[in-house]
């Protein structure tokens, strides 16, 4: 079976940088993605490339290559659907907050309604990819609605996780660790509709990285490898507390730690904690599935990764409060960084929002600096916490487009996002123009203490 025409439905951080690199390596396949969001789908289709609506390292030249040749962005979601031969999923999956499950489960109303749509308009056999991040089972729900609201037609459904992380989504994309595809591989069906998908990444991935497994494996492999990788930053940030009570330094422990090739180095780096849109939600997704299950011991184990992160954020704040004297009622705090980590314009969960609201309640001035996130995406992020009027958020924020300006005469900068430019700050400039004493608290470990505190600051960073 070879693939001619596919449909994503969803162009957000993994659906539109995942097609655009399919595009771009498979060009006799048309890709169409597909979204209810107008807006976003006009950003993709923004003239001037700079301004599609993700922004990753690399992506807009490869969309700049696609777009118009094989690769194209509509909210004509049906005709996408009706002409092609695969359909990945990969619309959103947030932790619900309603009902049963509220603030644990996965919310899968769009999972859903993307699969009534599709029951609705195939005419034709179709192959249904999730590469949403799904619970284990969903496929078996997904195949019940298209089995018994469609036109009779047959589907194959398969499973695809996505690997990618942000700021590296292109570089991901092009070299993935593994692909992993997971079907009904015990029919000649399924075995025909996973090889198709096989031979899509085969275009540009080695074939012994493609793996293929059973559909319920694959599912579970995803939230189980955020979790790990969850695991092992809230591991080092526990260390963190340890190293700056005793003298250690947490860079030095994860470096001996790391070198024992059965730990490895990667998701050593202590931080004000993990933000994202996935590992949090994964794991609460995880942790609700194991409590589903009765299985009580399993779901606290792993929900501790998510007490210790919060824990980590909370802790970096009160930090902040404890050094400037036990007050920071009217003082202005800079924040250095607003996206969840460098190279995105992501901030979802990310740790500078929920510092920002524990400086707010303490009555601080916030002052914000971050080279690729919007003003008005700093305000959703705080209204949406729904701590405090939208207007007391506006009054106590404000957003400046110079990490100079962000730091005048401020009390204290907090770093929360290890942006490249912050390494090369003028910071002999930075300190001149604050108040005295000047306070520097590096949430990344991104800034040399010695040098900076030849300046004159007073210097703090997480985990030494
Ligand atoms: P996103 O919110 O950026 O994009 C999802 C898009 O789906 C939105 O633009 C939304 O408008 C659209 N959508 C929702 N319902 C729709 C419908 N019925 N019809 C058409 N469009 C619809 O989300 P994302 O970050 O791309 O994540 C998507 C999925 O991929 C999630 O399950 C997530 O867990 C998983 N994932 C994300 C990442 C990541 O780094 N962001 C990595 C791996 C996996
Ligand atoms: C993650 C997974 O890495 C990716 O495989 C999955 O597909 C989606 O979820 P993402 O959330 O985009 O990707 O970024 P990631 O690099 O994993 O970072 C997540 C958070 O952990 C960031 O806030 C980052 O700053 C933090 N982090 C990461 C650390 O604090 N220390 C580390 O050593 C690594």
């Amino acid at each position: 079976m070879k693939i001619k025409n596919i449909c994503c439905i969803g162009a957000g951080y993994v659906g539109g940088p995942t097609m655009a690199v399919i595009a771009q390596k498979c060009p006799e396949i048309n890709v169409t993605v597909v979204d209810i969001n107008e807006n976003r789908i006009a950003a993709w289709n923004d003239v001037d490339v700079e301004n599609i609506p993700i922004y990753e390292p690399g992506l807009s030249k490869i969309v700049e290559e696609a777009r118009g040749r094989n690769l194209f962005f509509s909210t004509d979601i049906d005709s996408a659907i009706d002409k092609a031969d695969m359909i990945f999923i990969s619309v959103n999956t947030p932790t619900k907050t309603y009902g049963i499950g509220k603030g644990m489960a996965a919310d899968l109303k769009y999972i859903e309604l993307c699969a009534r749509q599709i029951a609705r308009v195939a005419k034709d056999d179709k192959i249904v990819v999730e590469k949403s991040t799904l619970p284990v089972r969903t496929a078996q729900a997904l195949k019940d609605i298209l089995d018994n609201t469609g036109n009779g037609v047959n589907y194959q459904i398969l499973s695809n996780p996505e690997f990618l992380a942000e700021g590296t989504a292109v570089s991901d994309l092009i070299n993935p660790d593994r692909v992993l595809i997971g079907g009904d591989i015990d029919t000649t069906e399924g075995k025909e509709a996973v090889q198709a998908l096989v031979d899509v990444y085969a275009h540009w991935v080695p074939q012994k990285q493609i793996l293929t497994t059973n559909v319920w494996s694959s599912e579970l492999s995803k939230l189980t490898a955020n979790a790990f990788l969850a695991q092992r930053v809230s591991s080092i940030n526990a260390m963190s507390e340890l190293c700056e009570r005793t003298g250690a330094d947490v860079n030095e422990v994860a470096k001996a730690v790391g070198m024992d090739s059965r730990i490895g180095p990667k998701f050593l780096k202590s931080s004000v904690g993990f933000g994202g849109s996935c590992f949090q939600k994964d794991i609460l997704n995880l942790v609700y599935i194991a409590k589903s299950f009765g299985l009580n011991e399993v779901a606290d184990y792993w929900e501790q990764v998510i007490i210790m992160n919060d824990h980590q954020k909370r802790r970096f704040a009160s930090n902040i409060v404890k050094t400037l004297y036990n007050t920071v009622s009217g003082k202005k705090i800079t924040f250095l960084g607003w996206a969840f980590k460098k190279d995105t314009n992501d901030t979802r969960e990310s740790a500078a929002i929920y510092v920002a609201d524990y400086l707010l309640n303490e009555q601080a001035e916030i002052v914000v600096y971050d080279p690729k996130v919007k003003a008005e995406q700093i305000y959703a992020d705080l209204d949406y916490l729904n701590t405090r009027t939208e207007e007391e958020n506006r009054a106590r924020v404000t957003v400046v487009n110079t990490p100079y300006d962000a730091c005048k005469e401020s009390h204290a900068v907090a770093l929360l996002t290890e942006w490249d430019e912050f390494t090369e700050l003028n910071w002999q400039q930075i300190y001149d123009n604050m108040l005295k004493p000047a306070f520097l608290f590096d949430g990344r470990r991104l800034l040399e203490k010695r040098t900076k505190e030849e300046i004159g600051f007073e210097f703090y960073a997480i985990g030494s």
